[in-house]
């Protein structure tokens, strides 16, 4: 496999972002059916940090921070042909440097719940969520 280059910016194609989605399987637990939230999701991420190889998204790391407080990482994904090689770690390392003094927030999926606390997070014992609202 060749070398891999990471860039950070939310100017990507999105059908490259969905596909990628689909190849990692979180496709599974996102709305990649629903073109214009997935957009909208892309558009209003203000940390997107991706893995390339050559022209190939193999991996990204959406996350919306404040560069002061808080990140939520919302979706790492990483194509499964890539997985385990350390492309996780680094995009989670970038996050987290690009982010300054912020600490990283997320919710795991069940195939990462054992991921995190390999690569330093953890479990938090009072984290809530409220689902979202649907418009009247
Ligand atoms: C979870 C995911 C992002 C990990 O990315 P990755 O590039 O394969 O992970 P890395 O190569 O950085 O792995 C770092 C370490 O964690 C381990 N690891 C990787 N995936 C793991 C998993 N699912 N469970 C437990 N440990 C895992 C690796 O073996 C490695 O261990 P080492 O440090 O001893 O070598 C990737 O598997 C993925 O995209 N999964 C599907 C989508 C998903 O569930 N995303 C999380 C949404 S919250």
């Amino acid at each position: 496999m060749g070398a891999i280059e990471y860039r950070r910016g939310n100017a990507l194609d999105l059908e490259a972002v969905i596909e990628l989605y689909r190849a990692s399987t979180l496709g599974a637990r996102r709305p990649v059916e629903d073109r214009e939230r997935m957009g909208a999701m892309l558009a209003q991420a203000n940390l997107v940090v991706t893995a390339w190889e050559g022209e190939l998204l193999v991996g990204v790391a959406r996350s919306l921070s404040d560069f002061a407080y808080c990140t939520y990482l919302s979706d790492l994904a990483v194509r499964v042909s890539h997985q385990r090689r350390g492309i996780g770690r680094e995009l989670i390392r970038r996050t987290r440097e690009a982010g300054g003094a912020a600490q990283i927030i997320l919710l795991a999926a069940p195939r990462a719940v054992d991921y995190y606390p390999r690569v330093g997070f953890t479990r938090h014992p009072a984290a809530y969520v409220l689902e979202g609202g649907v418009s009247p």
